[in-house]
């Protein structure tokens, strides 16, 4: 087999077989196909796409590139969840407890952020004492004792899509969607989970900016996970704006708190309880959506997801008394104040510009050695349909940099102002099974 050909295969629309994919990926990996032709060959796929069949073996030859956890000495189905990605985007922290308080188990493996804010690990690290490193044994028994656990991704996970994701990121090949299903889907796989349920994100803070895109990466996604004999629930939802009124890290910790305890923001409220509830029928708690949300409801309402979250905290090493007492949380040192120039409605707060101006204000890594200011953040304090008058405060940036004009003129800028109010967000857009 030649590189070559299977280059100008792809490029003429061929059908490339389970054989070739498997010599194109491994070959890569041992270092015997350079990366000028990998690059090609990605650029062949970007524009001819792949079929059901050639992304899920795609995806195998990722999974099979490196290690599969094990996860059989854990009892019961276990349910993960994916996030596409999108600013603000807390729904983890949320439906760990959520879920586990109705004995499903999981078992969360977790990679550090690059990008606006830090991941669910790096969110998770911003509470004092939190430990995301354990050993196999300690996870599972957590998982088996108490139906959850976090770990920081330290296995040998999928090295194939690694060295190709980093090859895709300067090749200009990452938004192609055969590409990103099979590394999504063969970082979940790979992680040992049953059933995943997959949160979609669409809009202006999303890689999929319209609905027919992302409606494409959700089912090539399920068929994936049909192909490879796991359970999976795709839910489209809302990018357009950020997700809740914090972005940044102990601020998404602090909000995550406040839904746990039946206050929070709408829009994360009803996404939380969404993907939680498919979650639920996946790890066969209920019989169908509309019961799981009434009875995930019920745990918000008695207390018991705030405690099962106390409980994740403590049996992680962290300080469970932020949960009471949220102030405890790592600080910022300056709050700055973002003023209405106009009157009238909040039209748009375009996400990527907000996630870009946290980034700038610390919260974020541009690069893996980058560190995270746990304090840093924004704080939207009107969102989408909110009514204003000029000289409203509409955001707060959280920073310890004394220079922070970028950011101030990146979230003025995010904001769009109309004389009449828009038309109600949906948060929820399809499901997909
Ligand atoms: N997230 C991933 O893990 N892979 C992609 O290709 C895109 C987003």
């Amino acid at each position: 087999m030649r590189m070559y050909d299977l280059i100008m295969k792809k490029r003429n629309c061929g059908i490339l077989s389970k054989e070739e994919i498997n010599f194109i990926v491994k070959g890569y990996v041992e270092g015997i196909i350079p990366d000028y032709q990998v690059s090609a060959f990605l650029m062949a796929v970007y524009f001819k796409g792949m079929n059901k069949e050639e992304t899920s073996n795609l995806t195998g030859a990722f999974i099979n590139s490196g290690d599969i956890i094990d996860l059989s000495p854990i009892k019961g189905i276990k349910v993960d969840k994916h996030s596409t990605g999108g600013v603000g985007d807390k729904i983890s922290l949320i439906v760990i407890p959520l879920v586990a308080s109705l004995g499903i188990p999981i078992a969360k493996m977790s990679g550090r952020g690059l990008g606006h804010t830090g991941g669910t690990i790096d969110k998770l690290e911003s509470i004092k004492g939190f430990k995301t490193q354990m050993d196999i044994n300690e996870f599972i028994n957590n998982v088996n004792t108490y139906k959850m656990a976090i770990v920081g991704q330290t296995a040998n996970l999928t090295p194939a899509d690694k060295k190709i994701y980093a090859l895709r990121d300067v090749t200009a090949t990452v938004d192609s969607i055969p590409l990103i299903a099979s590394s999504i889907m063969s970082k979940k796989i790979a992680s040992g989970s049953d059933a995943i349920v997959l949160d979609v994100k669409v809009g202006s803070g999303a890689f999929m900016k319209n609905l027919d895109e992302a409606k494409e990466l959700a089912q090539t996604m399920v068929d994936i996970g049909k192909t490879l004999k796991r359970k999976v629930v795709a839910v489209i939802t809302n990018m357009d704006q950020p997700l809740g009124h914090e972005v940044g890290n102990a601020n998404e910790v602090k909000e995550a708190i406040e839904v746990l305890k039946n206050n929070g923001a709408e829009d994360e409220r009803v996404v939380a309880l969404t993907i939680a509830s498919y979650m639920a029928v996946l790890g066969g708690a209920y019989k169908d959506f509309d019961e799981a949300f009434v009875n995930l409801e019920r745990k918000i309402e008695s207390g018991e997801a705030i405690d099962k979250l106390k409980e994740f905290i403590r049996i992680q090493g962290g300080d469970e008394e932020i949960v009471d007492n949220p102030d405890k949380l790592p600080q910022a040192k300056y709050h700055i104040e973002i003023k209405a120039q106009s009157s009238g409605y909040v039209n748009e707060i375009n996400a990527e510009k907000i996630g870009n101006a946290a980034m700038l204000l610390g919260a974020g890594r541009k690069t893996k050695e980058d560190l995270i200011d746990y304090g840093a953040g924004i704080s939207l304090v009107k969102k989408i349909g909110d009514s204003i008058k000029t000289g409203d405060v509409i955001a707060i940036l959280h920073t310890d940099k004394k220079e922070n004009q970028v950011a101030k003129i990146l979230v003025d800028d995010a904001y769009k102002i109309s004389k009449n109010q828009p038309t109600k967000l949906k948060y929820v857009y399809d499901v997909i099974m």
